[in-house]
This record gives C-alpha cells, structure tokens and sequence, in this order.
C-alpha cells in the first residue's frame, strides 16, 4: 500500500481524459496532473524537443513525490518513453501499448485505423506495437494536426462546424479503408468521439488510449503493492505551466466533474 501521488501529464488538457478514467478505476488515489499549456501543441515537434519537455515534465511531477507517471500525451509515449523509463527508478506508463493490446483484441477484419499527431504517426510506435501483436493486422495511420489546437479552443462539440468539417476531412479517407477498429492516439481525441463516431459509423470500435492506460496503470500498481488503501475519494491537483484559468474553464468537460480548487500555475523552466 502506498498513499503517495500518481503522476500524470499531457501537452495540455487531452491527458485528462486520462485522469477521468483513473478516478473511476481508483477513486482512493490521490492524482497531480501538469498540462504544458505553454507549449501545447506538442505534435508537431522533433524527437529532441519532446524528450527534453518530457524530462521537464518528469522533473516537475518528481518535486511531488509521486510513486507512478502515466504519461498520458501520445507524442511523448510515441517519442520518448524508452528513454524516460530508463532515466526513472518509479514506474513510467504510457498510452501505446495498452491501445494496441485492445486494438488487437477487438479487431476481426484485421484492419486497424490509426489517428494520432503528426510525430506519433511518423514515430512508427503504435504501428510497431500491433504488427508485433498480430502481423497480420493492416494498419493506416492518418495525422490530424488540427485536432489538437482546436480541442484546446473548446472547438469539440457535435454541431461546430469547424472541427465537424476538419474531421470529415481527415476521416473521410479513412472510412473507405473498410477498418473495424480505430485507435485514437491522441488523448485529446476522446473528446471528438461523437464527431469521430458519426464519421466513421457504427460498425467501428473506437479506441480510447487513456482508458486503456488507466486500466493498465491499476495493474502495475496492484502488481508492485503501490496501490493507495481504500478510504476516502482521493483528490486531482491540477497544475498548468500557461493560461490555468482558460485551462481551469474547459477542464471539467475533459475529467467529467466540476473543478473543486483552481488550477496551479508552474513555471517549467
Ligand atoms: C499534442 O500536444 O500535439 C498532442 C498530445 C498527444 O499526442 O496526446
């Protein structure tokens, strides 16, 4: 048993769809998130940078004695995990791998859709993930870089013309592939599930990668005993590095209950 914080960042505020999941697995624990609204977006980024925002983020959630990091940002997951798990003596999880597990599991035509950032999609790590799950299994991956930006704006609900027009555009291509399954990569992406869902139809199964991240996050914490004891519901610190009222404004949607303390500014650097 362990009552210590779990760690948690994203770019912004994508990672919270992350968080929401956690609160419902594990009520009991205590969760800091950092969302790097400075520099959000960060898909667009090169390998370099984002390891070295990775390790500043890593940094900032070690201040506060943590016993785990979910990195719930795709790009970062895609990009700079290997390198982050060996810099770190707590667990580090990230998104990719517990995405493709499910993937695999749920397809049954063996055609995997991929939505992610642009330096996720050209990482190759969630493409790599599920060839070595099932080599059979035929991935396209599609970048939506737009997406991001947008779902920071509050540009995310059913009815705004200009996100509904930007995903007809990216998904259009995709849902002529005939795929049964569609990892969103990106976890600011479960915001557009209504949006994604109405493109890509009903016989798709959308994946939710900070779902299945918070799943497997509740396995590795009960596998090493670090899980908090049952009690009283554990409390979400939010902490953003630009703008925390804007952040603090959309961030309810995100974690599916209201805000109870403002959000934290932190200087990154
Ligand atoms: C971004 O900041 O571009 C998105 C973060 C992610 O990939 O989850």
């Amino acid at each position: 048993m362990d009552t210590r914080p779990i760690g948690v960042f994203d770019s912004g505020l994508g990672g919270l769809t992350a968080v929401r999941q956690l609160r419902q697995l594990l009520p009991s624990e205590n969760i800091i998130y950092f969302g790097d609204t400075a520099r959000v977006p960060y898909g667009g980024r090169s390998a370099e940078i984002l390891l070295k925002y990775a390790r500043q983020d890593v940094r900032f959630l070690r201040s506060h004695d943590i016993k785990a990091i979910l990195v719930a940002c795709g790009t970062v997951s895609t990009t700079a995990l290997p390198q982050l798990r060996q810099e770190s003596d707590i667990p580090i999880l990230g998104v990719v791998e517990p995405a493709c597990r499910r993937a695999a599991a749920v397809t049954r035509n063996r055609r995997v859709g991929l939505i992610a950032t642009a330096a996720s999609v050209r990482s190759g790590a969630y493409q790599r993930s599920l060839r070595q799950l099932d080599p059979d299994i035929a991935v396209t991956a599609k970048a939506c870089p737009l997406f991001v930006p947008l779902v920071e704006n509050g540009r995310f609900r059913r009815g705004d013309v200009v996100i509904e027009t930007v995903a007809r555009e990216y998904l259009e291509p995709l849902r002529r592939e005939g795929l049964d399954t569609l990892i969103l990569g990106c976890t600011h992406y479960p915001l557009l599930t209504d949006i994604i869902g109405d493109i890509m139809g009903p016989g798709v199964t959308l994946i939710n990668t900070g779902e299945e991240a918070a799943w497997e996050l509740k396995r590795t914490l009960r596998g090493l005993d670090l899980l908090a004891p049952e009690g009283p519901a554990g409390r979400a610190t939010l902490c953003a590095s630009d703008q925390p009222e804007h952040f603090g404004s959309l961030a309810s949607y995100f974690l599916g209950e209201s805000l109870t303390r403002p959000v934290q500014p932190v200087d990154i650097d």
